[in-house]
């Protein structure tokens, strides 16, 4: 007789990772999906059954990447490794044929290097070698299955990627402006912020156009991951029904337009043609305007969301006009924006703080491509 069945096979244990300091922001997502997150460093935990992963890919906006655990275990020597390894069940994410790409990284533990699981794997999986990946964290992957063993003390967890390219990459963003912002950093600013859609929403800054196109797709609640492919297609256990499904669903909940207006303004006319591109393959119509940040007014009666991006001045000729830029972007804010709420993420320096000069403004810590930041919040918003 077959013996009882202690859990569900194919119930889904995943790390979801996202940009430092947006942690609860996705925690917030991935409740308002109706599903349980754990917040942890980097990320949520998820448990669900089969095929959470691809809801999970398909619907969280501020997520890098989804992976799926398919082992733990303990080790203490390169022999007890490589058993450890050779008994994983990876039936569900490797068809044993193309080498998988594989990741490691070691956390206070014992073994003396990564070589030691390379090797390990290789022989394991009967592989002359592995190809090595970097570190995935909001870059690296791609197509392929790649494996990730996170070694913590003599604890080894085993993920498979489920993602591939970085979740970030929606598939409408084909070309930037200087400096664009990660969709997902956009679409975490705008839930830490609280926008629900219903507001009018303005980047006076707007560059290639990311706040406006993320609020857009929020606004319809559009699945962010519809444009674009994943790794867990190529899964051998992919189940092409349910994703088909799922997407279908995701089209049919998607509202044909925003309900509020949104504007973007930029001084820069390259930047506004690249938003315009960049809003037409997303589905979006923004009005978009040649403007000044220094004579600008609301466009349209408030209270409304005023999101800012402004340049950090990291190129040539640029740093020593970035006070003015901060105090000129502060005094329209106050003066052209009156009853508005304004998100405004700055690098974490105090003399542009000071210079944009935002009474009773929050602050909280994020990066944006690997530089630390401040995200400056007026009015009521999430924390
Ligand atoms: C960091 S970029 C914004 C990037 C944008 N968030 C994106 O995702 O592409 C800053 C933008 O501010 C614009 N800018 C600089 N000075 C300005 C001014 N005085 N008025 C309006 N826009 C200005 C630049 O042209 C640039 O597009």
């Amino acid at each position: 007789m077959a013996p009882p069945v202690t859990h569900a096979p194919h119930d889904e244990q995943l790390f979801v990772s996202t940009l430092p300091g947006l942690e609860p922001a996705l925690e917030a997502e991935a409740a308002a999906q109706g599903w349980s997150p754990r917040r942890v460093d980097g990320g949520v935990e998820l448990e669900g059954p089969a095929g959470l992963h691809q809801d999970a890919n398909l619907r969280l906006r501020t997520a890098s990447r989804v992976l799926l655990r398919v082992g733990r275990f303990r080790a203490g020597d390169s022999d007890t490794l490589t058993d450890q390894l050779a008994a994983l069940d990876l039936s569900r994410v490797w068809d044993g044929r193309a080498p998988p790409k594989l990741s490691v990284s070691l956390h206070r533990s014992p073994v003396p290097g990564p070589d030691v699981v390379f090797d390990a794997a290789a022989y394991a999986w009967g592989l002359p070698a592995v190809e090595r990946a970097g570190p995935l964290d909001d870059e690296g992957g791609g197509p392929g299955l790649t494996l990730l063993v996170r070694v913590e003390g003599d604890a080894f967890t085993v993920s498979a990627d489920t993602s591939g390219e970085p979740l970030h990459r929606r598939g409408y963003r084909q070309e930037v402006s200087r400096a664009p912002l990660r969709e997902t950093l956009a679409a975490g600013i705008l839930r830490l912020v609280g926008y629900t859609g219903a507001e009018p929403l303005v980047d006076p800054m707007c560059g290639s156009g990311t706040f406006l196109v993320e609020g857009a797709w929020m606004a319809m609640r559009r699945a962010p991951g519809l444009l674009r492919a994943f790794a867990f297609e190529t899964f051998p256990a992919f189940d092409a029904a349910a994703w088909a499904g799922r997407k279908a669903r995701a089209e049919a909940e998607a509202l044909p337009s925003p309900g509020a207006a949104l504007h973007g303004y930029d001084i820069n006319a390259g930047s506004l043609g690249t938003a315009r591109r960049n809003a037409r393959r997303a589905g979006v119509t923004l009005a978009l305007e040649r403007r000044d940040v220094r004579t600008l007014q609301a466009p349209v009666e408030g209270p409304g969301l005023v999101v800012a991006n402004p340049p950090y001045g990291k190129r040539v000729g640029e740093a020593e006009d970035l006070p003015a830029l901060y105090r000129a972007l502060g005094n329209t804010l106050r003066s052209g924006f009156t009853g508005w709420r304004a998100a405004i993420i700055l690098p974490d320096d105090a003399t542009l703080v000071k210079a944009l000069d935002l009474p009773g403004a929050r602050s909280l810590p994020v990066r944006n491509g690997g530089l630390r930041c401040r995200l400056l919040l007026t009015g009521s918003g999430m924390t």
